[in-house]
């Protein structure tokens, strides 16, 4: 190293660490807390984070969160809390404490002064309703939800936090006995939190925007449609998910909680006393209580999601259709993955994956039968009879399996989703609306060739994987992700993906009803990736010649 080099060295180092900026010690609603101040590489800028700081009383069973009665001293708010109680992987043990309703705070920092006025970012993780925390899979001390290269690459200010999932999350009776929606409360609690203290932390607390993906971007379009969160943010995303999902709501929550509860050994025949019962019960042996069947299934694996939200007349006094209203004045992105519903395909036809195997027409049509219970055999003819137009006499195998998740994405996914965006878009006063496909190919080795953007596939790139763990991804991937960051954080600070700190790689435009427009996202984005009609045909079918069949049954499973 020459001499001036050293110099130069020495003096930048000295500079940095005089003007460290860091908030140090903030006072928050329940007292003191202290986070740690992290630099970035050498020379580079500084992040506070905060990691596990109560936004809510460690809740009871089975009942409404409330507000934390705060502490004396300060808080050492540096290490991740456990998530919330919920069952292993395997299904026959659980991880996670009752005691989890904590949150995680990232503020990026410059080197002179604190950051103020920051647009925030909370996010809501996914997992079926049944499993997730906020600070995701940990992958060699890499958690999937860190929030850093986010807060750093858009500077903002990005929010994670536990909420009940499972049986102690959304077990309901379907009466005040039990109304169910823990979890979806326990979100609107973190929500709130942020709203009276991130600023604080830097934080303008007019300028939130709640996103999360699966279960979590179905939860994002709940609290959108929630009167509670009413002025509590501004804007929105959901990745894969949204309240209009068939799988959303649960219809018939009671003989849920009727089998739960008989499996605990509570009396089921009064709704009051299994209740009781219920929230007396070791919360362990309700969460293993349900068991997600995953092989030998009896219709599509869809079906089977059970512990979900409800219709309890407060949180959701209505139907999510009907409550759009409340949707006005939030700005809103809301996207599908290509191949959303190829996970989900490959639990009901294992055979799509595996290249010497052959998917039969037989096979196709059950899946669709199964889909479409609601309007029996009419609509699962109708609904086969579009999907198989294109396939000629003999189609190939590649074309029948990619049929088989283009009926699963779209029913999942794609569909609702296109719905949603509509009904967005028709009650918006002030709101702006976006919609996306995201289609960068899943990198799972195992997967045939023809793989496109799998379920859950985006959460690397919008949490910014490809930069925090180069080694294990390509440029093209860092391409994709600093893309994503830049979209969804202009989103978050202006309402306008295209407007903001960061430039875009082409101008996304604003849904419309003509046009229709989205933007498909992969290591590409160029003019030819603003795109109109999505699915035009099929999302045409699903939501005006197959909803307009008669219900003949209902799509919601009971327990068996
Ligand atoms: C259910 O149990 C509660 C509490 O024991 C009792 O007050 C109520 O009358 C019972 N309801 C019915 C329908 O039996
Ligand atoms: C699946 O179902 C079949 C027939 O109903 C049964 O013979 C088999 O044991 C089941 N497999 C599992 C793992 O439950
Ligand atoms: C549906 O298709 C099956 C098999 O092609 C046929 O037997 C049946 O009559 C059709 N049902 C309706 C309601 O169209
Ligand atoms: C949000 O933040 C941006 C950028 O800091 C600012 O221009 C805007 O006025 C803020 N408030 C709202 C409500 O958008």
């Amino acid at each position: 190293m020459a001499r001036w080099e050293i110099l130069c060295f020495a003096l930048c180092f000295c500079l940095g660490v005089a003007r460290a900026a860091t908030l140090g010690v903030v006072n928050t609603e329940g007292g003191f807390v202290e986070g740690e101040s992290k630099r970035l590489g050498l020379f580079g800028d500084y992040v506070d984070i905060f990691r596990g700081i109560p936004f809510a009383a460690p809740p009871k069973t089975l009942k409404d969160p409330q507000p934390h009665p705060g502490w004396d001293g300060t808080l050492k708010a540096t290490e991740f809390k456990s998530r919330c109680m919920q069952m292993t992987l395997t299904q026959e043990d659980v991880r996670g404490t009752e005691d989890c309703l904590y949150l995680n705070i990232w503020i990026p920092q410059g080197k002179k002064q604190v950051s103020t006025n920051l647009p925030v970012m909370v996010w809501i993780y996914g997992g079926a309703f049944l499993v997730g925390g906020g600070q995701g899979a940990n992958f060699l001390n890499n958690y999937l939800y860190d929030g850093e290269e986010i807060a750093v690459r858009g500077n903002v200010i990005v929010v994670t936090f536990n909420y009940r999932v499972g049986p102690l999350g959304f077990l309901s009776t379907g009466d005040e006995n039990l109304p169910g929606n823990y979890g979806l409360k326990d979100q609107h609690m973190a929500i709130a939190w942020v709203k009276r203290n991130i600023k604080a932390f830097g934080g303008d607390p007019e300028n939130i925007t709640i996103f999360g993906e699966s279960a979590g971007a179905t939860s994002v379009s709940l609290q959108m449609l929630s009167p509670k969160n009413k002025g509590l943010f501004k804007r929105a995303i959901s990745q894969s998910g949204v309240g209009l999902c068939s799988w959303a709501i649960q219809r018939d929550p009671l003989s849920w909680a009727k089998k739960i509860g008989e499996k605990v050994g509570c009396p089921t025949d009064n709704s009051t006393v299994l209740a009781e019962c219920l929230r007396i019960s070791d919360p362990k042996a309700v969460t293993l209580a349900y068991h997600l069947q995953l092989i030998n299934l009896s219709g599509p694996l869809v079906h089977t999601l059970a512990l979900t939200p409800v219709v309890d007349g407060d949180f959701l006094p209505d139907t999510p259709e009907n409550l759009f209203a409340n949707t006005a004045d939030i700005d809103y992105i809301a996207g599908v993955n290509d191949m959303d519903g190829h996970f989900f395909a490959g639990f009901d036809i294992p055979a799509i994956n595996r290249p010497l195997v052959k998917v039969s027409a037989d096979e196709v049509y059950k899946l669709i039968k199964g889909l479409t219970v609601d309007r029996g055999q009419r609509g699962a003819n109708l609904t086969y009879t579009l999907y198989t137009q294109a396939w000629g006499n003999k189609p190939e195998q590649e074309v029948v399996k990619k049929t088989v998740v283009e009926v699963a994405t779209d029913y999942i996914f794609l569909v609702p989703t296109q719905w949603t965006l509509n009904l967005h878009l028709r009650n918006a006063r002030t709101a702006k609306t976006y919609s996306y496909v995201f289609s960068q190919p899943s990198r799972m080795p195992v997967y045939p060739s023809w793989v496109g953007a799998d379920h859950a596939d985006d959460l690397q790139y919008v949490f910014g994987l490809p930069f925090s763990i180069p080694l294990g991804y390509l440029p093209k991937h860092r391409t994709v992700s600093k893309a994503m960051i830049a979209y969804w954080t202009n989103f978050a600070k202006t309402g306008n993906p295209n407007e903001g700190n960061s430039e875009v790689p082409v101008t996304w435009p604003a849904y419309t009803t003509e046009g229709g427009y989205y933007l498909d996202i992969n290591n590409n984005i160029n003019k030819n990736s603003v795109k109109e009609n999505l699915r035009g045909r099929f999302v045409n079918f699903w939501n005006s010649v197959y909803r307009s069949l008669p219900q003949v049954a209902n799509i919601t499973q009971t327990p068996n």
